[in-house]
């Protein structure tokens, strides 16, 4: 068995204020999709940010492909990360964003204008916001460019944080969908965190429902619904099934 490629063994981290996460155990092979749910300080984005080496672990260890997750941006580039928040910079303009890294890496302007056309096409950007900066577009629109960002150089590993936050019902399931393709077409290896549960099984088999920095459940949406591991599982399925939201019974 090749080693998982992404791995966390035992990882905690905590912020100077004493909040934080840990010990956490993951692992996440090669090509699969995970989500990551659960409430708001559960620990969502504190464990993209260890997948990614943004932030280094105080205890345990954060592996890549079994080795030690170096700092270095070679290794950074495997990643395509969506932050919470989008976290564009807003003197670029879209195009500039989302082309930073392929821009840095000297990519010639022929190759940058065609893959943004493509990315554009895949998150349905709409091509004349390319000229716009952050401020000048909605936050559905900010948030495509975040993806653009991510996918750009077409990384083995997508990190992404509430990707889909900000869209409306109708480009969020389009989107749903072309990610869902993505995903699986391109063999991407992906965590995704997302509030909504529906969402989180349609993108991903797998579910981890983190709570107060641990992971209370990992599995499938079935599992988390008629085998719930901890009560606040089964308050957390049972708030979406109120939505009439997947597992609602006849
Ligand atoms: N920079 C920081 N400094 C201090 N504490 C932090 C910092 N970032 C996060 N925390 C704390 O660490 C814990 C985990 O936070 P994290 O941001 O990972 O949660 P989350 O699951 O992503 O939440 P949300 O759904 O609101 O985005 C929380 O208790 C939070 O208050
Ligand atoms: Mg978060």
């Amino acid at each position: 068995m090749p080693p998982p490629l992404l791995e966390l063994a035992a990882a905690v981290k905590r912020y100077g204020n004493g909040e934080g996460v840990g010990p956490l155990d993951l692992e996440v092979a090669a090509g699969e999709a995970v989500a990551l749910i659960g409430p708001s300080g559960g620990g969502k984005s504190t464990l993209l940010r260890l997948l990614l080496g943004l932030l280094a672990p105080d205890a345990g260890e954060v592996r890549l492909g079994g080795a030690p997750l170096a700092d270095d941006p070679a290794v950074r580039r495997r990643f395509g990360y969506v932050v919470q928040g989008g976290g564009l910079f807003p003197h670029l303009t879209a195009a500039g964003n989302a082309a930073l890294v392929a821009r840095h890496l000297g990519w010639d302007r022929g190759r940058i204008a065609g893959r943004l056309e493509e990315l554009a096409g895949l998150t349905r950007f709409p091509r004349d916001g390319l000229a716009r900066f952050p401020a000048e577009l909605s936050g559905g629109q900010a948030q495509r460019v975040s993806l653009m960002r991510a996918l750009f150089l077409d990384p083995e590993v997508l990190l992404l944080d509430e990707p889909l936050g900000a869209l409306d019902p109708i480009t969020r399931a389009e989107l749903q969908d072309d990610l869902r393709r993505a995903f699986r077409e391109l063999g991407k290896t992906v965590v995704l965190v997302t509030h909504d549960l529906a969402e989180a099984a349609y993108l991903a088999r797998r579910l981890v429902v983190l709570r107060g920095g641990r992971v209370l459940q990992d599995g499938t949406l079935r599992e988390l619904v008629e085998a719930p591991s901890d009560p606040f599982v089964s308050r957390f399925v049972r708030a979406h099934r109120a939505l009439g939201l997947p597992g609602e019974g006849a």
